[in-house]
């Protein structure tokens, strides 16, 4: 399955999910690393991996829709059949998201549907949680609202911090997300009517 990753910065679950497809048994390729920030740190690390990399500066398009049209053609461009968002901080327009309905998915560092959005671990501690963790679901037009593919859990433990909660809940998302991806690239995790179905253990 080609698969494009889509990062804004350090890109760390990028490089995990780069290191997993590296296995010949793994169902996705990763085809293209693509960040809406020239700089980010993750578009370096894809080009040594001698991956295709494609920055496209949301800063030189006028409005969103203007973005996420030169963003699906660079996607179709490149052949690609399934969307990874890692870290990706931008807003997708609706008519972007349907085009990509079922074959987009996101990471989000809560256990949803608690604390969508950002600041996600200060939101776990200002509710007094004792569990958090991340999720990987389906994009939907609304922000961190799509079926759930997978998730992980991690305790919060007293004197946690923003960071140290961030820190225990990134070495989940590295475990799970290349995990996630495998399900649905191999089609035992798939969207349906809204739904996803999870292929029964053979
Ligand atoms: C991760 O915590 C991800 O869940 C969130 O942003 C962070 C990105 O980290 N959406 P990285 O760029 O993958 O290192």
């Amino acid at each position: 399955t080609r698969t494009a990753v889509l990062i804004s910065g350090r890109g760390s679950n990028m490089t995990v999910l780069v290191e997993a497809a590296k296995a010949a048994d793994y169902p996705a390729e990763i085809a293209l690393v693509l960040s809406n920030r020239p700089e980010a740190a993750g578009l370096a690390y894809a080009a040594g991996q001698r991956i295709p990399t494609l920055a496209l500066d949301h800063r030189a398009y006028p409005d969103r829709g203007s973005f996420d049209a030169a963003l699906d053609g660079a996607l179709r461009e490149a052949g690609i059949e399934l969307v990874v968002l890692a870290g990706f901080m931008r807003i997708l327009t609706p008519g972007f998201v349907e085009a990509w309905a079922g074959r987009m998915i996101n990471i989000h560092p809560s256990l949803l549907p608690l604390f969508r959005g950002t600041h996600t671990h200060e939101q776990a501690l200002a509710a007094g949680v004792r569990v958090h963790g991340c999720s990987v679901h389906y994009v939907v037009p609304e922000l961190d609202a799509g079926p759930i593919v997978a998730q992980a859990a991690v305790p919060v433990l007293p004197g946690d911090d923003a960071d140290a909660l961030a820190a225990r809940v990134l070495v989940q998302e590295h475990r799970l997300y290349p995990a996630a991806l495998a399900m649905i690239a191999s089609g035992r995790a798939r969207l349906e009517g809204g739904r996803v179905i999870l292929a029964e253990a053979a």
